[in-house]
């Protein structure tokens, strides 16, 4: 384990383990994997203007969510099926729950998950958050909704990106059979036919209500007091709708590449929605953070922390728990390091004038 010193080590170490299905479903994105790609490019863009002598003798990254404290602003971005990331189903949900607790962050875990949000739950204390979407039968998502604070969920993520799932060609030419969803056994068939390209996109063309709209933020508002998070926020404008539809925050995210190619890097519309929210909910971020300086680089155009997606699943499927781990460790390791060479001994030291955009001049 000493010997991987980043994140694209792992990812190369996934590909290894992994029947190439299964690598296939947790790297890929939507069509001509043009956003998915950008997401991590549109970071190189932007470069640094630290500030020397200060004193960062020590560095404090602690920061608080919703008013719980995690050890830095990095969290796991909730990725479906994690059992898929050991050939024979070993590693699940329970192991990145488990990583994350031992990091001392909080792990957005999604409805898609292999395990159910109880097991996940009993299997170690970490802040855990639900991430949501809204079938046709909301009978079962609201149910859902109950057993999450039933089981000690802090908060709800909904997630408003899927209305259809994004054409994603290496799950079409895999035939891509997601495992069963123990969460929602006997609410309804999984069966999806194995000869018809994606089983994901069947299961969620069956599943999903694509009639979702503004108007039912107010219905899921009426079903849990729990604060609700909007993820999926690429304009200022939709970020102004959520702030007046009374959520707690929102997740700037194109969903990793996944859904709707061509979406901008989430980097590059950051800085115009947190300008549009103006600090009256915190503006969080996902898409392409692969290293510490990315972590940085989010916070100084305004997100409140970062969601990590991919690099868990790859942790997760080439050392388990402890590569899960390892990857946090890394990714905080190295903004610790950004930190300190940027002249930022604390979180609030962190300002829009560290960083220069790729159209700002010197
Ligand atoms: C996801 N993502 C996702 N999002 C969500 O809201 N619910 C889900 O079930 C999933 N499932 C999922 C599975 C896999 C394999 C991936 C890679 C992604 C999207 C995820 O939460 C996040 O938005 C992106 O992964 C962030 O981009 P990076 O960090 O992967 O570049």
């Amino acid at each position: 384990m000493d010997q991987i010193v980043n994140v694209e080590e792992f990812q190369e170490l996934a590909k290894r383990a992994l029947p190439k299905m299964y690598f296939d479903f947790y790297n890929g994105g939507a069509e001509d994997q043009h956003t998915l790609k950008e997401n991590v490019e549109a970071f190189r863009r932007i470069m640094f203007r630290p500030r020397v002598l200060v004193d960062v003798s020590k560095i404090d990254m602690s920061t608080s969510i919703l008013g719980y404290p995690i050890s830095a602003p990095i969290m796991i971005a909730p990725t479906g099926n994690h059992k898929l990331a050991h050939p024979k189903g070993l590693f699940r949900e329970t192991a990145t729950a488990k990583a994350a607790a031992a990091c001392n962050t909080i792990m957005i875990v999604s409805y898609m998950s292999s395990c159910t949000i109880e097991e996940i739950a009993s299997s170690c204390y970490a802040v855990r958050f639900l991430q949501l979407y809204v079938y046709k039968r909301r009978d079962v998502t609201a149910q859902m909704v109950k057993r999450a604070e039933k089981a000690g969920f802090k908060a709800i993520v909904l997630t408003v990106d899927v209305p259809k799932l994004g054409r994603r060609e290496k799950d079409i030419k895999n035939k891509m059979i997601p495992p069963k969803l123990k969460n929602f056994e006997g609410a309804f068939s999984m069966e999806v036919r194995p000869n018809k390209g994606s089983g994901v996109e069947a299961f969620t063309s069956r599943a999903f209500d694509s009639s979702l709209s503004w108007k039912d933020i107010e219905w899921l508002r009426s079903i849990t007091e729990l604060p609700i998070l909007i993820k999926g926020i690429l304009t200022h404008e939709d970020a102004l709708k959520a702030v007046e539809a009374g959520v707690d925050g929102i997740v700037v995210s194109n969903h990793g590449g996944r859904q709707l190619d061509y979406s901008p890097a989430t980097i590059t519309v950051l800085e115009e929605i947190v300008q549009a929210v103006g600090g009256s909910i915190p503006v969080f971020f996902d898409g392409g953070v692969r290293r510490g300086t990315d972590v940085f680089k989010a916070l100084a155009l305004g997100a409140k922390a970062v969601l990590i997606g991919r690099p868990i699943v790859y942790g997760l499927a080439a050392k388990g728990e402890d590569g899960v781990k390892k990857v946090i460790e890394m990714i905080k390791n190295e903004f610790e390091i950004t930190m300190a060479l940027s002249g930022c001994p604390t979180i609030a030291d962190i300002t829009r004038n560290h960083v220069r955009t790729e159209n700002e001049k010197l």
